[in-house]
């Protein structure tokens, strides 16, 4: 039996994204001082999953078959045959994402909203203290998630002795229906590449690391250290609470 193309390249595209700068959002965030100038790049990093996310949100609902969020299993059942079927052996083959993957994919990206929204707050200085303290433990559960993910991965290609964690490289499954194929969508790759780059690059250009400021949309968000502001992040413009009583403080 042949492979099967069940992952067309937007969600191959999104997916490397994704991964690619959650670690890179977590691993600066843990790695370089809060005060440097280089922290920046940690807000960075999570702006552009933020956009990745919204891509892939479109994409969910306009996608091909087993991109589309209503092909995720979640029903919990379900999920309990999967995880009895990696124990024990048997169950079925999924063409698409098994139901342990459809729960991780869709709690990551819950996750990855809720982590933009808590910066973005952050750095606006509208966020209470407490805001700060929810945005590490989301950090950290996304990451056990993340881990759990992978470890189930290496799990499930040993117990059913298949090539499952290359399907997301590769966009192929072997054992499924030709039923399950879907066309590769290239060009729509091709856009969501260039539309993270372009928002990258944006990104990039309206960040100016001599006053640690990114201009976004109106909103002046400085990073960076400055006169006793709460870990050195606040807002200027429309978000900017200039009462000398900004909204969140040192730990
Ligand atoms: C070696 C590393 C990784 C491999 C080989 C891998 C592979 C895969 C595979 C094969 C699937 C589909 C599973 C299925 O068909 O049931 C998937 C889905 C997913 N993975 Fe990973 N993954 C890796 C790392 C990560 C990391 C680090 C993250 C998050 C930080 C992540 C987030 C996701 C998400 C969100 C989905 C759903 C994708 C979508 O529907 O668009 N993965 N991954
Ligand atoms: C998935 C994406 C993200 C991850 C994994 C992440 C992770 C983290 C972690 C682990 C910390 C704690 C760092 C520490 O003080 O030890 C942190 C702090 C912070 N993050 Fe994020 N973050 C993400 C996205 C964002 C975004 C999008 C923004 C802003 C738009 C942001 C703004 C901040 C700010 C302002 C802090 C506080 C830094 C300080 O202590 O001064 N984060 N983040």
């Amino acid at each position: 039996m042949s492979t099967v193309r069940v992952y067309d390249l937007p969600t191959r595209v999104f997916h490397w994204s994704f991964a690619g700068l959650f670690a890179a959002a977590y691993a600066i965030a843990n790695l370089v001082d809060d005060e440097s100038a280089r922290f920046a790049w940690h807000m960075l990093a999570g702006l552009l999953l933020g956009l990745a996310v919204l891509l892939r949100l479109a994409w969910g609902v306009v996608g091909t078959r087993h991109a589309r969020w209503s092909d995720l299993s979640l029903d919990p059942r379900q999920l309990a045959a999967y995880l009895k079927g990696v124990v024990a052996g048997g169950g079925r083959r999924w063409a698409g994402h098994n139901p342990a993957s459809s729960w991780a994919a869709l709690v990551m990206v819950a996750m990855a909203l809720g982590m933009v929204a808590s910066g973005l707050a952050m750095a606006t200085g509208i966020a209470p203290e407490w805001v700060e303290e929810v945005h590490e433990v989301v950090a950290n559960t996304f990451l056990v998630v993340a881990l759990l993910h992978i470890a189930g991965l290496v799990l499930h290609a040993l117990r059913h002795c298949d090539a499952l964690p290359a399907s997301m490289l590769t966009g192929r499954k072997f054992g499924v229906s030709t039923e399950a194929a879907v066309p590769a969508r290239g060009l729509v790759a091709l856009l969501m590449l260039g539309l993270l780059v372009a928002g990258g690059a944006t990104l990039v250009r309206a960040y100016d690391p001599a006053t640690q400021a990114l201009d976004l949309f109106g909103t002046r968000l400085v990073l960076g250290e400055d006169g006793g502001e709460a870990h050195g992040v606040h807002a200027e413009g429309e978000a900017h609470d200039d009462d000398g009583d900004e909204g969140h403080d040192d730990e």
